[in-house]
């Protein structure tokens, strides 16, 4: 988990530069800020669609959103009129940085969620927040703040957001994607079955994202490396082009490779 409630980043505040355009092998390992980091580039201004994604909630670090844009820019002009797909959206955070990408390639995202939260989201573990707890049931429920998120960000149009258990709904996907990120329930049952569910989507030359990689078990939990990451290249489906904290960036394959 990168940044969560209580050590939210906020506009202006470690977020502020950004990396050059290349997100591919160029910044594998580069980890966080320091040298080679230029002002930032996207959004429109102070109020742009980037602040509002780092003010918004959630576990994705400022450096990695921005490379999952550039990533989702470069897979939506590759493919033009693919949709690009998130697998969960929390309360909008990565999704910001994804819709932008979406909107300006001329293709939506699509938001998978069922907004109750992972396990370790849930009362007692460590990614706890109680804003995002509805009173009336006992349960979370982080729709509304990313329906905030995402109005507040001026890219309700570019989302299409499907509230529902993420295997049912890859069951019912027929569309081949452009982009495709992973980054949903974190045990291993949930990240198997969104393996097997929805990488198949990814249209050859297509991107596959996935958070929370940690190859040295120190790091982090490790269902998103066994799960995801490392069937993914073993499949031959896949080859790595990017890598950054515990953002992976994988391209699928074509014929031709
Ligand atoms: C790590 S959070 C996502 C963080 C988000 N990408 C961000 O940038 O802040 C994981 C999300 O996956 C959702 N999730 C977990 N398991 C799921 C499942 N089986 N189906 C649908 N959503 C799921 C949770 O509700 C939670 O919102």
């Amino acid at each position: 988990m990168g940044v969560g409630e209580g050590g939210v980043e906020r506009a202006g505040s470690g977020g502020a530069g950004r990396r050059g355009r290349g997100w591919g092998g160029a910044w594998r390992g580069a980890g966080g800020s320091g040298a080679g980091r230029v002002r930032a580039v996207v959004g429109d201004g102070p109020t742009g669609w980037r602040d509002h994604a780092l003010a918004a909630t959630g576990f994705m670090p400022a450096d990695e959103g921005d490379a999952l844009h550039d990533a989702a820019v470069a897979a939506g002009r590759a493919l033009p009129g693919l949709a690009m797909l998130e697998v969960g959206s929390y309360c909008g955070r990565s999704t910001v940085w994804l819709a932008a990408a979406a909107r300006a390639t001329g293709t939506v995202l699509v938001a998978v969620d069922h907004h109750r939260g992972s396990e370790e989201n849930q009362a007692g573990w460590e990614h706890h927040d109680t804003s995002v707890v509805d009173a009336r049931i006992g349960r979370m429920d982080t729709l509304p703040r990313f329906r905030a998120t995402l109005y507040d960000a001026g890219l309700e149009d570019a989302v299409v957001a499907i509230v529902g258990q993420s295997p049912v709904v890859a069951a019912l996907w027929r569309s081949p994607l452009s982009f495709l990120f992973i980054d949903g329930g974190h045990g291993v049952e949930p990240a198997r079955q969104d393996y097997l569910g929805w990488t198949p989507h990814v249209a050859p030359g297509g991107i596959l994202a996935i958070h929370d990689v940690f190859p040295d078990p120190a790091d982090g939990g490790r269902p998103p490396y066994e799960e995801i990451y490392r069937p993914a290249l073993a499949s031959g489906r896949f080859v790595e082009v990017g890598a950054l904290g515990s953002l992976r960036i994988l391209r699928r394959t074509r014929v031709s490779d």
